[in-house]
């Protein structure tokens, strides 16, 4: 067998993230979260982008010493090519080409939602092909037909906002900090989820909408403040519960369908949102009604890590799928 020493960089929105994948397995995943977002409700593209310049040498030194590799060892540079915000793709970019320019390595390009549903090979049990994988970020949410490792099909997906948004975008009405998902997750431990209603929407096949939950919460909230000023403060842990309630009922519910569908009983759930304990714990609960077999990632492969980029990379490195130094980021790449 080939051995093969990866070096992999991810930088599509607010982590910067290096890992190195020695013959397939993962031996370091350097992330540095950026907390300069944590007031303004949501990532603000250009800071992100200057936070990602700071951060990338000092996480590659990182990765390179947690790993304990020399640069000489390196047998190529995988990078995330997209999607996401370009400001910060470039910079992950333009540090994979010159590094792989410097070293004279070939470069692996990695669509960063590939990479989301990849991480799934990273540890023990792998899933086995086909499956079905629920994709829930921060910016999307999809449910993919994977039917081998570059062979994958979105048969839904949000027509507006994405899962991960609408927690982000409600904890913001809650006013709490950026991101507003393990936040929501934390409170709602201590809350009844049959607190409050929100309607579900009524979305035709296995698309999804959050434009309206989202709507409807913050009408209850303003109206409810009319009554009483403090109401959220002395409800938070009802509302989050209630609202994480519907969310994973909307996701599980066309994730059914899906399955059912395309009788597959080999399930999946990857992305930010997939470290949310309502839906870790929901997806189980079917799995043990519908006799299905789930994977559930590690948390540290949920939110976005270049393990997931370097073990995806991995597989095209076997491939020799390579990309030449005129690559340029996409903030939309194709599926
Ligand atoms: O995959 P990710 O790190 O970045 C994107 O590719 O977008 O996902 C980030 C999203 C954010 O919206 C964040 O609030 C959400 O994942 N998230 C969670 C939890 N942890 C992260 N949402 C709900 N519960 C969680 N425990
Ligand atoms: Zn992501």
């Amino acid at each position: 067998m080939t051995v093969s020493v990866i070096l992999a960089i991810e930088s599509s929105c607010d982590e910067t993230s290096v890992a190195i994948c020695n013959n397939g397995k993962i031996t370091a995943n350097v992330i540095a979260n950026q907390t300069i977002h944590e007031n303004y409700g949501g990532v603000i593209p250009e800071l992100a982008s200057r936070v990602h310049q700071q951060n990338i040498v000092p996480v590659i030194h990182q990765a390179l010493t947690d790993a304990k590799v020399n640069k000489k060892d390196i047998d190529a540079v995988a990078f995330t090519r997209g999607p996401g915000l370009l400001g910060s793709l470039l910079v992950g970019v333009s540090f994979a080409k010159s590094f792989a320019l410097a070293l004279n390595l070939p470069l692996v390009s990695v669509n960063h939602m590939h990479a989301h549903i990849l991480a799934h090979f990273i540890d023990d049990p792998k899933p086995e092909f086909p499956f079905l994988c629920l994709t829930v970020s921060g910016g999307h949410t999809q449910i993919v037909l994977v039917k081998d490792f570059f062979d994958m099909e979105i048969v839904g997906e949000t027509l507006d906002d994405a899962a991960g948004e609408a927690f982000d975008k409600t904890a913001k009405i809650l006013n709490l900090p950026y991101p507003g998902g393990p936040l929501i997750d934390r409170y709602a431990k201590e809350g009844n989820p049959n607190a409050f209603k929100f309607p579900e929407p009524q979305i035709q096949g296995l698309n999804y909408s959050f434009s309206g939950l989202k709507t409807s919460i913050l009408y209850f909230i303003r109206a409810q403040e009319k009554e009483n000023a403090n109401f959220t403060l002395d409800h938070l842990n009802d509302i989050c519960a209630s609202v994480q309630f519907s969310i994973v009922n909307i996701l599980l519910n066309k994730l059914k369908k899906a399955a059912a569908q395309y009788g597959i009983r080999n399930i999946a759930i990857a992305g930010g949102v997939s470290a949310n304990s309502g839906l870790r714990s929901g997806l189980q609960t079917l799995a043990d009604q519908l006799d299905w077999k789930v994977y559930i990632p590690a948390f540290e492969y949920c939110t976005d890590n270049a393990a997931m980029i370097a073990i995806a990379g991995y597989h095209k490195y076997l491939k020799g799928d390579f990309v030449g130094q005129d690559v340029a980021p996409l903030s939309r790449l194709e599926f």
